[in-house]
């Protein structure tokens, strides 16, 4: 016990520490919760959390695991990007040569489509696991609706992805989906152009499905992400079973 008390005494006078976590090492209340306020890195916790959200079975860890996945296709995806010519004479060419000629080309990039197609499983899951533990109900409203437009977010990223390799599957895939879109009442016709920037699938298409992909979409992905993050903190934690819907902040807001 001494042994472990001299050797964290010796580690919250280093200076490394000191200058990292500017306050004592953590085996007091006090200190626990000055860990987690005051670093960057984890005062998206709370300081306490209620017992049950720590049980498997309450989330399933689905909302934890989206999130893996999304910094797996970011990372992926940027590693893709190396290779990947936004052409149509170009792209289709240029994931075959990533498949054949680059080393873990082919890792890489099954690697991103699992992530991609897990992703929108798991992100359906988490959105029925909410659901179904009342997740949604006041004070949770506003971060539903931040959830659902994350849900879009993740099934647009997927389908603008679908675009890129440029093959026949992609390329009658975003010709369908724009017919739909442009079948829609008023609007329709409208919207279909914007989506597509020509009459007809092309290098306007490419172009715009290849900006939405690598930057727009994963941008409005990460700043909703990060809100939904801090309203969950904000909201009082988790939802608890027989929690009573108000609009009052709770314990770890
Ligand atoms: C990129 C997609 C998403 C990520 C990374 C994500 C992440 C998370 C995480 C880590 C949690 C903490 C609890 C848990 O792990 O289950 C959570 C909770 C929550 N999420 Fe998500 N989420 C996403 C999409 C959604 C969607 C689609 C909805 C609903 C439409 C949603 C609504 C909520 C709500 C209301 C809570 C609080 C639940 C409670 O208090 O029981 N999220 N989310």
């Amino acid at each position: 016990m001494n042994r472990r008390k001299s050797l964290a005494d010796r580690i919250v006078q280093n200076r490394v520490w000191k200058s990292v976590f500017r306050q004592g090492y953590p085996n007091t209340a006090e200190n626990q919760s000055k860990v987690v306020v005051n670093s960057w890195f984890l005062h998206i916790h709370p300081v306490k959390v209620r017992r049950h959200t720590l049980k498997i079975t309450y989330t399933f860890g689905l909302g934890v695991i989206s999130f893996f996945l999304f910094v797996v296709l970011v990372v992926t995806g940027a590693w893709l990007m190396l290779f990947h010519v936004p052409s149509v004479e170009r792209a289709y060419g240029s994931i075959q040569g990533l498949e054949t000629d680059v080393p873990f080309g082919i890792l890489m990039r099954s690697m991103h489509r699992w992530a991609a197609h897990l992703m929108v499983l798991t992100v359906f899951l988490h959105l029925c696991r909410v659901f179904f533990t009342g997740g949604y109900k006041r004070p949770r409203e506003f971060n539903w609706v931040i959830g659902v437009v994350l849900w879009v977010t993740t099934l647009l990223l997927s389908y603008t992805g679908y675009l890129l390799p440029w093959d026949q599957l992609s390329y009658w895939a975003v010709t369908v989906g724009t017919n739909m879109v442009g079948s829609f009442p008023g609007i329709g016709e409208i919207m279909r152009m914007a989506l597509l920037g020509a009459k007809e699938v092309g290098q306007p298409t490419l172009t715009r499905f290849y900006a939405l992909h690598i930057a727009i979409l994963p941008l409005v992905m990460t700043i909703l992400i990060g809100v939904h993050f801090w309203r969950i903190r904000k909201d009082g934690g988790l939802s608890a079973p027989g929690e009573k819907s108000s609009g009052e902040r709770t314990e770890g807001s």
